[in-house]
């Protein structure tokens, strides 16, 4: 009678903490227009196999099923949605998913850690730009607000490690040097656990002096530009992406972030920025990750579309939040226009402020011409419209979308009492 190793029964405590999570997480992803899917629990291992190849065994559970074909279960929601996303050739781009649901992996069963387990889970695909990676850290920042948590988000590049392994194995051949970065991004992903003695004797098959470097580099923190100068001042385009994603940070209002350069992510799909969700001042495991894996759509024959997103584990929620109850549910949709690009950043501020009041808002992320805005926001009950030349009166443009009737109202009013004008 006894269960498997590393599973469990979920009693009606923790299924209680559980759907706490998931309201919260349903809720949220209206707030920012997610669309919720369920991508298949079972895949093709050769698809669970595209980015990571056949080591990634040694962390799933994978079978051969009565037909003779070699299957495994999930071991999250990106490859299943990636997978989606880039069989579905007639999906209106950007797309925005979520899911919430049981994943499983084959880890070292600990307080926290678990073989089966649930996550929620938002992906962005579509022309890549660094407000699609701003948003999903917005969400994660307001997820966790709602359940009354307080976290710290600390974001990298993988580009910071590899161009600094690069410059180290300039002599390496090409393998050598695939074989130096995968070795190195490991290490880097293990330095905030393990004492320096000892990666450092794990690791000295490195080039001379690569490994104590990463040690230094992984200790960089700060804003955008006091990492840079512990890094070293390292390359362009990783800090130019790092310093765009941080101003939208900034900018929508999402507190406690910080440039870490320590994160790499121990997955393999990431191409671009990552980071991580903790909750402040305890030390304790990750509540969230996820970053930018490009890769992973072009594994699957889509180099022309990028992703970005970010997961939870919802247990690790659950025990971080204690006895807390449930929170209170969401309203409507409204939309957030802009006119042209100038006033493109106030647009991103005004929805994040109307979202951190409660009020469900979508906006368009790639900078879209108002015309094309104005046809995305049609399923919406208002529209805001943000323009030069009312935003130097301090005022928006507020726009019934069923009676077509417009007026001009001070931004200031709209955000003391947004649901007297939406
Ligand atoms: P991940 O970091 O492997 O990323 O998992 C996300 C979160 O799931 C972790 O931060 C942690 O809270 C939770 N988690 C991971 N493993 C376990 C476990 N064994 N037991 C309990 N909780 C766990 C991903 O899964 C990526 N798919 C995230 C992502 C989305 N990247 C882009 N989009």
């Amino acid at each position: 009678m006894d269960l498997p190793r590393g599973m469990r029964d979920l009693g009606p405590a923790d299924l209680a903490g559980i759907e706490a999570v998931r309201g919260a997480f349903v809720r949220t992803a209206r707030l920012f227009s997610f669309e919720l899917m369920d991508p298949s629990p079972i895949e093709s291992l050769s698809t669970l196999e595209a980015r990571s190849g056949p080591a990634i065994r040694d962390e799933i559970y994978h079978f051969r099923d009565k037909g003779g074909r070699d299957v495994a279960l999930r071991f999250d929601f990106t490859v299943g949605l990636a997978r989606h996303v880039a069989s579905e050739r007639s999906l209106r781009m950007p797309a925005k998913l979520g899911s919430f649901g049981g994943v499983f992996r084959y880890d070292e069963p600990q307080r926290g850690r678990y073989r089966y387990f649930h996550q929620w889970n938002v992906e962005i695909f579509g022309r890549p730009c660094a407000e699609q990676e701003a948003e999903v850290i917005e969400f994660a920042a307001r997820l966790f607000e709602e359940l009354g948590l307080r976290v710290e988000v600390r974001i990298s590049h993988r580009a910071v490690v590899e161009s600094f392994v690069g410059r180290a194995c300039a002599g390496l051949g090409p393998e050598g040097r695939a074989r130096a970065l995968a070795d190195s991004l490991r290490m880097v992903d293990k330095a905030a656990k393990r004492g320096r003695e000892e990666l450092l004797a794990e690791y000295r098959g490195l080039p001379p002096g690569l490994a104590e470097g990463l040690l230094e580099l992984a200790s960089a923190r700060g804003t955008p530009d006091e990492a840079a100068a512990a890094a070293g001042g390292e390359p362009p385009g990783a800090w130019a992406a790092l310093r765009e994603l941080w101003a939208s940070l900034q900018n929508r209002g999402v507190a406690n972030a910080a440039v870490d350069l320590g994160i790499v992510r121990g997955l393999d799909y990431y191409s671009g920025a990552v980071f991580e969700v903790f909750e402040a001042g305890t030390g304790s495991a990750a509540l969230a990750g996820g970053g930018r894996y490009d890769a992973l759509t072009g594994a699957f024959g889509r180099g022309d579309v990028g992703a970005a997103g970010i997961a939870g584990g919802v247990e690790r929620a659950v025990l971080a939040m204690g006895a807390r109850g449930a929170p209170p549910p969401a309203a409507g949709r409204v939309s957030v226009l802009y006119a042209n690009g100038q006033v493109m950043a106030s647009a991103v501020r005004l929805a994040s402020q109307l979202r951190a009041r409660g009020v469900p808002v979508d906006i368009d992320l790639a900078g879209r011409p108002l015309r094309r805005q104005m046809e995305a926001a049609s399923g919406s009950r208002r529209a805001v419209i943000v323009a030069p030349a009312e935003e130097a009166a301090g005022q928006v443009v507020v726009r019934d979308m069923e009676a077509r009737t417009e007026a001009r109202v001070g931004a200031g009013d709209l955000l003391a009492s947004p649901g007297a004008y939406l």
